[in-house]
Formats: C-alpha cells, structure tokens, sequence
C-alpha cells in the first residue's frame, strides 16, 4: 500500500495545520504585507490558482467585500468566496468569457509543467510571464498591481528589462517561505 502523504518541512505542516491547501499560501502573505495587494471590495484574478491557497486568502481577507476569480488548468475544488474556473491562461477566448469586467489585482503563482532540463523550464517561467503581463496589460484597471512568480535563469534580466519599459514600477521579492535553493522570484508591476 502506498505510504500516506505526510508534508515534510515547517511551511507544508503549518498550511495543513491552519487549513490551507498549499505552502505557498505564506509566501502570498509576506507578499501582501510587503506591497499592501489586497484591499476590501476588489476584484481579484488569481492565475494558476489550483489547489487554491492564494484564493483561500485572498477570500478570507476580502471577507464578502469583493470578488476572487481563480483560473488553473486543473480543477479547484470549491473555495466559498471564490468563483472557480477550468482554463489555459494562453486561451483568450476562454479569458473574455470569464472575464467581462476589468480587475483591480492579478496574482500569478503560475508554474510551467517542468522537464528537468533547468533552461528550459526556466524559459518555459518566463514565458508564461510574458502571458501574465499580457492579460495585465489588457485586462488591470488603471492603477491596479500585477504580482507574478518568475524562475531566475538566462532569460531573466531580458524580462525584467520588458516589464520596465511598460509598467511604471516593477519590484522584485524573495520569499522567505521559498525553498532554500529556490530560483522562484516575486516580481510586481504596477
Ligand atoms: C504552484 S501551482 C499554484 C499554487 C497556488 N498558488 C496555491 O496557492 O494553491 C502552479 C499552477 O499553475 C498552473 N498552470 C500552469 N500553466 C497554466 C496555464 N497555462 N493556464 C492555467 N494554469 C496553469 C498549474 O496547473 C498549477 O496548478
């Protein structure tokens, strides 16, 4: 029989202690302390939600005031406060049919299915990216933030050079809940 699932380090035990579904879930909150996202009465587009830890908070602080939207190509189960969506965030019909209105905040945990093979997942990240800047650039209301995950490699500066042509300002943050050797980086651009 297999071995029961058993998370292994101090952020996977909190999360499942405190009812979230994913570590990540800390990073997300040291973000919002950082940069002040999430603010009653939004409407929140979470990309790449699923399991659904990002939206899971981001519910609990909007607390009814607001909307969360959580997009993944996998399924979520059920959030209460949170309206659930299978889709390709590349998909940009599928984006105008769930999407009619503008949104305050677009948070992106998005991770590419890796290979293995470092250059290209990171590449892989940074494609992705650009689409998470593109759905920013199309779909933000004017002053709203945009707060992505991005995988540091050869690609990285080149982005970050894109999204400061753009956007007015463009930060970069290191999680302290990221795993120790992680590449991941929090950029926000606004
Ligand atoms: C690290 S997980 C997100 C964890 C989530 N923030 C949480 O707290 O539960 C990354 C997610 O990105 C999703 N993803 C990757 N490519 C995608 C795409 N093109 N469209 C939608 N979701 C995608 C994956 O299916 C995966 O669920």
């Amino acid at each position: 029989m297999p071995k029961r699932y058993t998370p292994n380090d101090k952020w996977s035990q909190k999360a499942a202690a405190e009812g979230y579904r994913a570590r990540s879930v800390y990073k997300l909150m040291e973000l919002d302390e950082k940069f002040r996202l999430i603010k009653p009465g939004m409407t929140i587009l979470d990309l790449g939600a699923a399991p659904g830890s990002w939206s899971q908070y981001a519910a609990e602080i909007l607390d009814g005031n607001g909307r969360v939207i959580a997009i993944d190509l996998t399924e979520i189960e059920p959030i209460e406060g949170v309206e659930t969506h299978i889709a390709d965030i590349t998909d940009t019909k599928a984006l105008d049919a769930i999407l009619p209105e503008k949104v305050d905040l677009i948070i992106s945990d998005l991770a590419p299915k890796t290979s293995g093979i470092k250059d290209i997942d990171q590449w892989k990240s940074v494609e992705l990216s650009q689409t998470v800047l593109t759905v920013a650039r199309d779909r933000l209301k004017s002053g709203g933030k945009c707060v992505m995950k991005v995988f540091r490699g050869g690609d990285f500066d080149e982005f970050i050079k894109d999204c400061k042509n753009e956007w007015k300002d463009v930060k970069t943050y290191q999680a302290q809940a990221s795993r120790d050797r992680s590449k991941e980086i929090y950029v926000v651009v606004y």
